[in-house]
């Protein structure tokens, strides 16, 4: 698939979010832990939630996802191995380890492959599994997991990595004592998860500062949960609105969790206002300046806005730095967004980026997730007509993506490509599989 993109048409109106992908994922996960029924609404629909559901049908859970409902019952869980396959096309599969253990006492998993952005090792899950008891073999591409019992026990991550805090977490709420995970991760999806557990019957306390603190309890019972709105999602359309110089209207946020982009924005001279449950973006009549933007973990400027702000700067007046601090080689858009026309250049983890006054339409590829949807909206700024391949990427993370930016007014058709054209996507950046933002 491919969306033909024809550009310099502003972006009016108003857009709702969906649930975050990145708090869905880690739940569907730990309903694993849970007895009976979860009921998870707010659930969108992509391509890696599907996935995730794919991962609990090959475990026995009876998932069922009925429009923006998802229901988990893990009454038939009965298999304790995921597969290479789904755990190759969504990193985030991986996350079912600790459940399955703490859950059956045992989980063999594939490695997570290679990825797009750069290497993404889990060598702080496995520490922190094995400081709670379980014992870890790979070999033959495959881990190894088995403990009779947890036991709660202190962890200090070398790195707030947030999938190894919310891994630690799920495990640790039914290991025998306390568990502290130092350094965690303070992400805001950290929070949802330990409010999901916590509902479950878990003691968590402290998620979403450094350190959490986990009191384990001998069971935990499904629950009904509402997933928080993807700050992810409605930081692109924040974007989106500053890069196609439009007024766009985003509902349905926790602006709190906004806060880095929404400085980015004003300080880039766009102007954002924050009303209870959405932010209005007015870039009407303006063009950005440039900024300088260093990623870091929450609550600082995400990673997985990296890309979509770097279409900013590149129609931006002046130049701005990126520094990349969370990923390596998470660059992969740049060869793409330079074939529009935009001045970048990268040296190691930063990129100086020299805004122009006009990008041009080009035939571009995706080749991962928020990549691709930096690609998307500079098209959306480009004179002429772009088409973007590789639009599986973006259907990993983008509910309803093209639709959502047409109804706001852009020129954007998702239309076949010719099979000569899908190969020479699949065939790029050594491909995506196992990608796991
Ligand atoms: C999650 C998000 C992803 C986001 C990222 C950082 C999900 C499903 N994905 O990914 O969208 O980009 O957070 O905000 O929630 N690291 C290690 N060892 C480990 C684990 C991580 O060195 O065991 C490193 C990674 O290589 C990376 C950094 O830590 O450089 C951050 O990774 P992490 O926070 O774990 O990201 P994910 O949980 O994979």
């Amino acid at each position: 698939m491919k969306l033909v993109i024809k550009g310099r048409r502003p972006l009016t109106g108003s857009v709702k979010v969906h649930g975050a992908k990145n708090a869905v994922l880690p739940i569907i996960a730990a309903s694993i832990l849970c007895h009976g029924e979860s009921v998870i609404s707010q659930v969108p629909h992509l391509e890696d939630v599907y996935t995730a559901v794919e991962v609990m049908a090959s475990l026995g859970v009876d998932a069922r996802l009925k429009g923006s409902t998802l229901i988990l019952n893990t009454g038939g869980l009965d298999g304790f191995e995921a597969p290479y396959e789904l755990v190759r096309r969504m990193r985030a599969s991986f996350l079912v380890t600790g459940p399955l253990l703490a859950r059956l006492g045992h989980a063999r998993i594939s490695l997570p492959g290679g990825c797009a952005i750069g290497t993404r090792p889990i060598d702080l899950h496995l520490k922190g599994l094995e400081a709670l008891g379980a014992r870890i073999r790979t070999n033959h591409g495959l881990i190894e997991a088995s403990a009779s019992r947890l036991v709660g026990d202190r962890i200090y991550l070398d790195y707030p990595s947030v999938g190894a805090t919310e891994h630690l977490m799920m495990a640790s709420t039914l290991a025998e004592g306390t568990t502290i995970i130092e350094n965690a991760a303070e992400e805001p999806e950290i929070v949802d998860l330990a409010n999901y557990l916590n509902a479950a019957g878990a003691s968590i306390h402290g998620a979403g500062t450094k350190v959490v603190r986990v009191e384990g309890v001998n069971r935990l019972q499904g629950v009904r949960h509402q997933v928080i709105p993807d700050r992810i999602e409605a930081g692109t359309y924040m974007i989106a609105a500053a890069v196609a110089a439009g007024r766009v209207e985003v509902r349905g946020v926790v602006p709190d969790h906004l806060k880095a982009i929404t400085a980015k924005l004003r300080e880039a001279g766009i102007q954002v206002e924050e009303a209870e449950s959405s932010m209005l973006v007015d870039a009407i009549g303006r063009r950005p300046v440039a900024v300088n933007v260093k990623t870091m973990p929450y609550p600082g400027f995400p990673t997985d806005l990296q890309a979509p702000i770097m279409a900013l700067l590149a129609v931006s007046d002046g130049s701005g730095v990126i520094a990349e601090t969370v990923f390596e080689n998470r660059y992969i858009h740049v060869d793409e967004l330079k074939r529009m026309g935009a001045d970048i250049r990268v040296d190691g983890r930063t990129a100086l980026v020299r805004g122009k006054r006009m990008l041009y339409g080009a035939p571009v590829s995706a080749t991962d997730l928020r990549g691709g949807a930096a690609l998307v909206l500079a098209a959306l700024a480009a004179a002429g007509v772009s088409e973007v391949r590789g639009v599986e990427h973006i259907d990993r993370g983008y509910d309803s993506f093209d639709a959502n930016l047409r109804r706001l007014g852009a020129s954007i058709r998702r239309v076949r490509a010719v099979p000569a054209e899908e190969k020479a996507v699949s065939g790029l950046g050594g491909g995506s599989a196992g990608s796991g933002d």
